[in-house]
């Protein structure tokens, strides 16, 4: 049984999705040991809460600077003896002492086609004005490893949507988080807990 835990900036629609996976038996072999939030007062915190699920807040304000804010989670982390890191909406910048005490064992998940709409600046609803403008006709999520470059680590699944003609950043985030980033970040759990993935070179295998 693998320890989780779940970083977290907002209001956690995707904590549920995986809190959900989990208790419905989509997610084996693991369990959330902690949620971690660098904002006070988000409603992921009520949803660890309402489930049991430990959590814990970690402000960089509290923090000289942003890799003492990273000691600091690395710190938070540790008496859970993590064996996986998911960020589900976690909109902070990961330092590389970060990114190397739990390396190939970090998750992201982002709303578009990685690598198109990505990077740093690319987050929350400029990803789907940046897909809308560009006329893309289709769109969607991409779970991948993390490394230190923003949205750059090694693509585990993706899952696209059609574009509508009409369209808007707020409906095609709404259709993109319902359609696919419930989906596939609660699935791409699920493989890493059960040992199906193996990164090669720039590509992740999945095990049958
Ligand atoms: C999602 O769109 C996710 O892809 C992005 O931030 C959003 C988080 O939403 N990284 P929620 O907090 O899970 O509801």
């Amino acid at each position: 049984m693998l320890n989780i835990a779940v970083l977290v900036s907002g209001s956690g629609t995707n904590l549920q999705a995986i809190i959900d996976a989990i208790d419905t038996g989509k997610i084996t072999n693991c369990k959330i040991a902690c949620v971690v939030a660098n904002k006070a007062d988000v409603y992921s915190l009520t949803r660890a809460k309402n489930h049991n699920i430990e959590s814990q807040v970690v402000l960089k304000k509290d923090y000289a600077d942003n890799s003492a804010f990273n000691k600091g989670l690395i710190d938070t982390l540790k008496p859970y003896n993590i064996d996986l890191i998911v960020l589900a909406g976690f909109l902070s910048i990961l330092s590389s002492d970060f990114i190397q005490e739990y390396k190939d064992r970090i998750i992201n998940i982002h709303p578009s086609l990685i690598p198109a709409f990505c990077g740093d600046g690319c987050y929350g609803l400029h990803v789907h004005e940046k897909a809308l403008d560009y006329g893309v006709k289709v769109s969607g999520a991409t779970v991948h490893f993390v490394n230190e470059i923003t949205d750059g680590g090694e693509i585990i699944l993706q899952k696209a949507i059609d574009i509508k003609c009409d369209d808007t950043p707020q409906t095609l985030q709404k259709r993109i988080m319902e359609n696919c980033e419930w989906q596939i970040l609660p699935m791409a759990i699920d493989l890493f807990c059960n040992n199906k993935l193996k990164i090669v070179d720039r590509k992740v295998l999945i095990k049958e």
